[in-house]
């Protein structure tokens, strides 16, 4: 008996996924607001069903989702991110905690290409961008009301969203401290990473509510309103909408488009030899990085 032919190598196929690629490399958050109309019952299930696409070890499946539509729920996890937000740049604690990632100009992003540069600010704040870490600088922002501005911003753009999205693992999974419970903090960022990839495609928008998380009594508030049982840790909480046409930007703002170049992040064999910057992205068209 004769063995087929093997199939020739032949040249690379098209690039067929050429979609994919560039959607998953024009993915990003949502900063401004949502249109307010509820979210049709058979999106939010296509969410969840790319949710649950995503790896997980040994099939475990250890995420779990709430999906949150009444408006009182909402109206009081706005109000709990919102003095989230206040609370954490009254006191400082925002800029202690994330200094390390605010860029301050364009020389400073080329160079570093990740962080977060504020590059939308009301006329008034603008010439004490670079003070804002020091003491005075919080002086002046506490002076001009800041706190409370983004405080309110954030409030208004929870409370304008048609849906909240809280992402829990199931603690039989979740141990912290054991490889099970990177495993499954693993998992579910994959399967909130499908939910972020698929937004586009359904015409929506997706960010990340994580000052509540950053103040253990407002979290505590979250978990009793969301009912959450002994049995499960909720890990984050995320707001979600259809997209308006016109793009507005909250009164500050970020942009946190670069990306680090390949030389930066990859090396080639050992961690001794960054990878050299030259192979073009195999995509249909152009995604813009
Ligand atoms: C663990 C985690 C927490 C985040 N928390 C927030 C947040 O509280 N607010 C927000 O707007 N974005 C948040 N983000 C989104 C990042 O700021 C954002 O992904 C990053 O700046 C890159 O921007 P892009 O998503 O538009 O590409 C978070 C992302 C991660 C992974």
């Amino acid at each position: 008996m004769t063995s087929p032919p093997l199939a020739q190598p032949t040249a690379l196929p098209p690039p067929v996924m050429g979609g994919v690629i560039e959607g998953m490399l024009r993915r990003r958050t949502t900063n401004g607001p949502f249109r307010p109309e509820a979210v049709r019952r058979e999106d939010q299930h296509t969410l969840m069903r790319v949710a649950q696409a995503a790896p997980s070890h040994f099939n475990s499946q250890p995420w779990r989702f709430v999906l949150i539509e009444n408006p009182a729920t909402i109206a009081r996890v706005a109000e709990l991110a919102g003095q989230s937000m206040t609370e954490l740049i009254e006191a400082g604690l925002f800029f202690e905690r994330y200094r390390r990632y605010f860029r301050f100009s364009q020389a400073e992003l080329e160079e570093k290409r990740d962080g977060i540069h504020i590059d939308h600010l009301p006329g008034p704040l603008r010439p004490f961008t670079r003070q804002v870490f020091s003491d005075a600088g919080l002086k002046v922002m506490r002076q001009l009301g800041v706190p409370r501005k983004l405080g309110q911003d954030n409030r208004q753009l929870v409370a304008g969203s048609p849906l909240l999205l809280a992402a829990l693992l199931d603690k039989t999974e979740y141990r912290p401290g054991e490889l099970s419970g990177f495993y499954s903090v693993f998992g579910l960022g994959a399967a909130i990473e499908n939910i972020w990839n698929a937004v586009e495609a359904l015409g929506m928008g997706i960010q990340f509510v994580s000052t509540p998380a950053e103040i253990p009594r407002h979290w505590q508030e979250v978990q009793r309103l969301l009912v959450v049982p002994d049995e499960l840790e909720l890990m984050a909480l995320f707001r979600l909408g259809y997209l308006p046409e016109e793009h507005s930007r909250p009164t500050i703002d970020w942009s946190s488009r670069h990306r680090k170049r390949l030389e930066q992040f990859v090396y080639r064999e050992s961690c001794a030899v960054p990878e050299a910057e030259d192979a073009p992205l195999r995509t249909s068209g152009h995604a813009q990085l």
